[in-house]
């Protein structure tokens, strides 16, 4: 049985195996590592920030505006619903692999619904 998401180890674990399988993906790994060319050495440590703050509750861990970061993304190179959903995959991949219990569960849970409702903003009828 794997332990459940716990600690701010057990998040940074997730999130660093998480982009590991981002950064090596032949769907999106371009864009993080040549369309945005991301600074890995300041990204990841938002990054625990963002889910320890989902995933903990800990307080004023993250503050930030996403969405922000990927209409300007976007507006440079176009995000597809399909993008999204390996995204997600991705995600889930990488909880699945260390964790297991309620907040692995909740953590899986959000990832979906983040990027579901980011999705129609950057790819459907009404996405600028
Ligand atoms: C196709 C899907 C996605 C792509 C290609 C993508 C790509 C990126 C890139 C390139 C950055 C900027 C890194 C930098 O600072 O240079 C970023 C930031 C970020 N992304 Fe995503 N992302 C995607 C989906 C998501 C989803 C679904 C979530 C949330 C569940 C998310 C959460 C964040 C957060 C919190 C930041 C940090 C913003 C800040 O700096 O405050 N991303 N993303």
């Amino acid at each position: 049985m794997k332990p459940d998401i716990q600690t701010t180890d057990d998040v940074k674990a997730l999130i660093d195996l998480f982009y590991e399988k981002v950064r090596a993906d032949t769907q999106i790994g371009y864009i993080f590592n040549e369309v945005a060319r991301v600074d890995w050495a300041h990204h990841l440590p938002v990054m625990y920030k963002f889910w320890e703050f989902l995933l903990l509750g800990t307080p004023d861990a993250y503050r930030g505006n996403p969405i922000e970061k990927h209409n300007e993304l976007h507006a440079r190179h176009r995000l597809k619903a399909s993008d999204f959903e390996q995204w997600v995959l991705l995600f889930k991949a990488s909880v699945d692999e260390l964790f297991e219990g309620p907040k692995a569960e909740d953590a899986k849970f959000r990832a979906f619904a983040i990027a579901e409702t980011w999705k129609p903003k950057f790819d459907g009828p009404f996405a600028k």
